[in-house]
């Protein structure tokens, strides 16, 4: 890449035409882009296997997200991951389903919270919200249902784990409804109570389909579709249970409604056990069915690009350090229009600078494959990326620059020294590097010094990552010292002063230049906005949004 060759039009013979318009419309038209979310244990890694192997994607359950004792994990990009189990980055699955291409986009599977997750649901078309029948709503599910809804996500709800005892069908679908406010819309009902999952009620078809178990749930669970007049004969009183409680839900007004699913206000709803393979089948088809494909986006200055325009790009995440034996970074792109042809030289919308895509790769777990096409919904990995930031776009022909990645409002602060004096030079870098990648976020003060950086993150798992990377990476080991900080709010620069006189309060610029105030507490804050209503303190969120 050369640094001074600025160009709008790195590929001037490159102009749609109008059966190639006519091909990236049918492609576009065939992607489902989603990912889950879900609150940790509700089995969203065991969904995320168990649809690939209904999609004929892996010969296998396990391996994905290979659990202690299970085959090697695909995504333990990390030491750190390994030693604990969990899978801590994003990964991206394509699989083929009917006649769809389907694009997961794994989201971060641990109890820590952390931007990685918001980022992905940037670059989703829809959400599918995994529920433990046995715990209802859980608060990562809460919080992550927020966002989707902000972002204005289409909902698939499944409840999972329906072959353990569990909490009423009805009980779980007033919960939702009257805790978040979404009405769930039920296509498919169990048949027998949780922890007898024998099969679901088809409520859109009417017929049975009954499950039925393999070994260890390691291949696809064989499954009948019984006619509704056989079904009492097969299923005996719960089959009648569930005609009954089906036709309760009817006549409440909760039968599936597609505008309401697409507005957000409604959620088709499955009963699915992940483990043992049950209502996967189910699953595929309403996302191939009812899922929106991708659709046209629109850019910072109000354009609208169609998916049959010029190619586009969103950077929705930045990834280094996958391979230990090779330091290299992948920037994840989730294509909004045209086609991708690898090799080919797009623009980098905030610089001009042109980009050449001669490493994409698709990433499945562990094993990259060289991506040569790409449509819109698919996800292009970007190796050797380092001009790449989140929230970055990329285009052919015709400019266009689609809305950064708000920032969201950190929870946790840490003030981050190096441990080796001599290295003091990476240090710098390092500290850059991981801001610009959006690993955390990284605040200065006066009081504090240059050699004293704080790290701020949503969830503090950003900083092992942050610490694990300075040490391994950059060779600039760090230590972390906890600050007692809760929240932070953007202050306007002619109260800084008067803020950092306040108690418990402290004011600090972020590598953006914005001013961020950061309280002990919530309820310091609560306090502080009490007493002095003339300040005014902005949300991050509410700022980046607006
Ligand atoms: P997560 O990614 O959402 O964190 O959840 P994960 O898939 O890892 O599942 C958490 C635990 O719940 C796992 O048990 C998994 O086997 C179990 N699980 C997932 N789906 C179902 C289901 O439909 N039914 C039942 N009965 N269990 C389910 P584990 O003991 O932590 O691990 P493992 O040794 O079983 O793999």
């Amino acid at each position: 890449m050369t640094d001074n060759a600025v160009t709008d039009t790195a590929t001037p013979d490159t102009a749609a035409t109008g059966p190639a318009d006519a091909r990236v419309a049918a492609e576009a038209a065939r992607r489902r882009t989603f990912a889950v979310i879900s609150h940790p244990d509700a089995g969203k890694s065991t969904l995320t296997e168990a649809l690939a192997l209904h999609a004929r994607a892996i010969t296998e359950a396990g391996a994905v997200h290979g659990k202690a004792g299970r085959r090697a994990t695909v995504s333990d990009w990390m030491e750190m991951e390994k030693a604990r189990g969990i899978s801590i980055t994003s990964t991206a699955l394509q699989f083929p389903y009917r006649d769809c291409v389907i694009n997961l986009l794994d989201t971060p599977g641990h109890a820590d919270f952390s931007e990685d997750t918001y980022r992905v649901l940037t670059a989703v078309d829809c959400a599918v919200m995994l529920i433990d029948a046995a715990k209802g709503l859980e608060p990562q599910t809460l919080k992550l249902f927020q966002v989707c809804k902000h972002r204005g996500i289409p909902i698939i709800t499944v409840i999972n784990k329906w072959d353990r005892p569990g909490r009423y069908a009805l009980e779980l679908i007033d919960e939702i409804q009257e805790r978040i406010g979404l009405r769930p819309t039920p296509l498919t009902w169990p048949v027998g109570i949780a922890g007898d999952f024998k099969g679901v009620l088809d409520r859109r078809r009417g017929n049975y389909i009954r499950f039925t178990r393999t070994a260890g749930g390691a291949t696809v669970a064989p499954e009948e579709h019984i006619p509704a007049d056989e079904a009492h004969a097969a299923a005996g009183v719960d089959w009648d249970t569930a005609v009954e409680e089906s036709e309760l839900l009817s006549a409440d007004g909760s039968d599936y409604d597609r505008d309401g699913f697409l507005s957000g206000e409604s959620s088709p709803l499955l009963f699915t056990s992940a483990a043992l393979n049950f209502g996967v089948n189910q699953l595929l088809d309403v996302l191939v069915e009812l899922a929106p494909p991708p659709d046209a986006a629109t850019g910072i200055d109000g354009t609208v690009r169609p998916t049959d325009g010029p190619f586009s790009a969103f950077v929705f995440k930045v990834q280094a350090g996958m391979d230990s034996a090779h330091r290299d970074r992948i920037a994840y792109a989730r294509v909004y229009s045209g086609t991708f042809e690898r090799g080919e030289v797009l623009t980098h919308a905030s610089t001009g600078k042109p980009f050449v895509t001669k490493y994409a790769q698709s990433v499945f777990g562990q094993q990259r494959a060289t991506l040569d096409t790409a449509w819109p919904g698919d996800v292009i990995g970007l190796a050797n990326a380092a001009v790449l930031r989140p929230g970055d776009t990329l285009y052919r022909d015709v400019p266009v620059q689609y809305p950064p990645i708000p920032s969201f409002s950190p929870e946790h602060f840490s003030v981050a020294r190096g441990t080796d004096p001599s290295k003091h030079k990476q240090f710098r870098r390092g500290i850059e590097q991981l801001d610009q990648e959006g690993v955390v976020q990284v605040l200065r003060s006066d009081r504090r010094g240059d050699q004293a950086p704080v790290f701020a993150a949503v969830g503090p798992m950003q900083f092992e990552v942050a610490a694990h990377r300075m040490a391994t990476e950059i060779g600039a080991p760090i230590s972390l010292e906890p600050l007692p900080y809760q929240v932070a709010r953007i202050v306007e620069p002619e109260d800084a002063e008067f803020m950092n006189k306040q108690v418990s309060a402290e004011v600090m610029t972020r590598s953006d230049g914005v001013l961020l105030v950061l309280f002990s507490t919530p309820w310091r804050l609560q306090g502080f906005q009490r007493d002095n209503p003339e300040i005014k303190l902005r949300s991050l969120v509410a700022a980046a949004d607006g």
